[in-house]
């Protein structure tokens, strides 16, 4: 009997423990690279990936490994969420067309280029 409710116990910790993970694991917004591919194709009309060439906005290629963006801001993170939000200078504001979970996505993929 006592053994029995040890296990119930533990069970229930256990089972908060991962509900307490998978909360943060949503806060710290984790993305997915692959599902951030399928969100950058509207972003591929004007960005390139595999070249270092200019369409209408500048190319992302190794965006994550430059020190600075356009704007003179450093790369991170922040800096480039605030970008896909804000847009300016030809490209669209994305803060209201698209989700927190795409842009976090998006973002795990851009670290992929
Ligand atoms: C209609 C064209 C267009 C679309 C669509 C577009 N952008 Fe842009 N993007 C631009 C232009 C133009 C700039 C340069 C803005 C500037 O110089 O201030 C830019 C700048 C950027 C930068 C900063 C690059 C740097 O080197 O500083 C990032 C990051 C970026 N875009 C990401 C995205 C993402 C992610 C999407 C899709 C959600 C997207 N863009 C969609 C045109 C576009």
């Amino acid at each position: 009997m006592r053994r029995y409710t040890l296990i119930a116990a533990g069970s229930v910790l256990f089972s908060a423990f991962l509900a307490a993970g998978l909360a943060a694991g949503q806060k710290t917004g984790k993305g997915d690279p692959a599902k951030g591919k399928e969100a950058f194709e509207q972003c591929a009309v004007c960005h390139n990936v595999d070249t270092d060439e200019t369409k209408m906005g500048p190319s992302l290629k190794g965006l994550f490994k430059r020190k600075t963006l356009k704007n003179g801001k450093p790369v991170n993170d922040a800096n480039v969420l605030a970008q896909i939000n804000a847009g300016g200078n030809g490209m669209p504001a994305y803060a209201d067309m698209l989700s927190a979970d795409d842009k976090a996505n998006i973002l795990a993929y851009l670290h992929t280029l």
